[in-house]
């Protein structure tokens, strides 16, 4: 008896699509842009010569003049913008050099905006954390609990001084409720009206961010589980979305990206402003580490990730690859 025909039924064959690089181009359905990347960029206050910073391979807090050229860098790549963190030299309970005008993130937002003026976009977070002596994202009540309410007039100071240096988006990233309806009140009233904000909408309380903690000496003890979100929870992030669009956001975030595509993914799904994703600093390390290790190919381990972040949803992804991928795309 003759046996069966097992491929007489195989009319659709996918990999006719897979079979010449030309085919493939021509089929793929995510595509990046330099346009689309944010580079995070350290400036630290009084540093004569950059500093490597041991747990982020190749990223430095800069100097006044490492970070002129970092910018221009950014810029000449045709990235989409820069987000500017700042290391201050001195901190206090408060989070005063926040909103000193001559404090460091706001020399850092003027310095760059010198060099680079509207030809990228000139981001700043807008947070306590690098400035108070506790390392809280807000300031404190009397029994140590992060207070709330006294934090958003904090952030309504330090958005007033971020968008008089110039800064064309601040990026609430505290997670306080209410920051971004505060924070716009506060640009609007103080004559700022177009100075956006992009709000850290979904963030979660993550490991990822262990060598930011490094990369900016954080002074932190603890936790931030009071503020951020439980990495647990999913619906969870669609209430605090609503609340940011609803309060003011003129683009939302997710962060961390990828060990949160779910959410990036429902989020994409159902608002209508730009969304953002940030490839923190713990998912640069891991790609980093393993890769100094033999163990993934460096190149294809950040072109996959950043691709995964964008077709999970994201319009526009913050990550310490971005310059690197756009001189790379350029060189091509
Ligand atoms: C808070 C802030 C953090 C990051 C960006 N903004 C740290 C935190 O929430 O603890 C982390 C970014 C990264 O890990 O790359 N100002």
């Amino acid at each position: 008896m003759k046996e069966p025909d097992l491929t007489d039924h195989l009319v659709v064959r996918p990999r006719r699509l897979r079979r010449t690089s030309a085919l493939r181009r021509l089929v793929t359905e995510t595509r990046l842009d330099p346009a689309e990347l944010v580079l995070p960029i350290f400036y630290r206050e009084g540093l004569v010569s950059p500093k490597a910073i041991p747990s982020m391979l190749g990223v430095v807090q800069h100097t006044e003049d490492s970070l002129r050229v970092a910018v221009n860098d950014a810029a000449a790549a045709g990235l989409g913008g820069i987000m500017l963190f700042a290391v201050p030299a001195e901190r206090d309970e408060q989070g005063s050099g926040a909103t000193d005008p001559n404090g460091a993130l706001n020399f850092a937002v003027r310095t760059a905006l010198s060099e680079v003026g509207d030809t990228t976009v000139v981001m700043a977070d807008l947070c306590l954390d690098e400035f108070t002596s506790h390392g809280h994202c807000g300031v404190l009540d009397a029994d140590g609990a992060v207070d709330n309410d006294a934090t958003l007039v904090r952030y309504r100071e330090m958005a007033l001084s971020l968008a008089d240096a110039g800064a064309h988006i601040v990026g609430t990233s505290g997670m306080m409720d209410g920051q971004v309806g505060a924070v716009r009140r506060a640009l609007d009233g103080g004559g700022f009206p177009d100075t956006a904000i992009l709000a850290y909408a979904a963030k979660y309380a993550s490991a990822f961010y262990g060598p930011f903690r490094d990369a900016v000496d954080s002074q932190l003890q603890g936790d931030r589980e009071t503020y951020q979100q439980n990495p647990a929870n999913r619906r969870e992030s669609a209430l605090e979305v609503a609340l940011d669009v609803a309060e003011g956001a003129d683009m939302i975030m997710v962060k961390p990206a990828l060990p949160y595509l779910d959410v990036l993914s429902d989020v994409a799904a159902t608002v209508d402003v730009p969304v953002a994703a940030y490839q923190v600093s713990g998912e640069f390390a891991m790609i980093e580490a393993a890769a100094a290790n033999g163990w993934l190919d460096r190149e294809r381990g950040i072109n996959e990730s950043l691709l995964a972040i964008k077709r999970a949803g994201a319009d526009i992804i913050l990550s310490y690859f971005a310059l690197e991928f756009a001189q790379a795309r350029r060189a091509d």
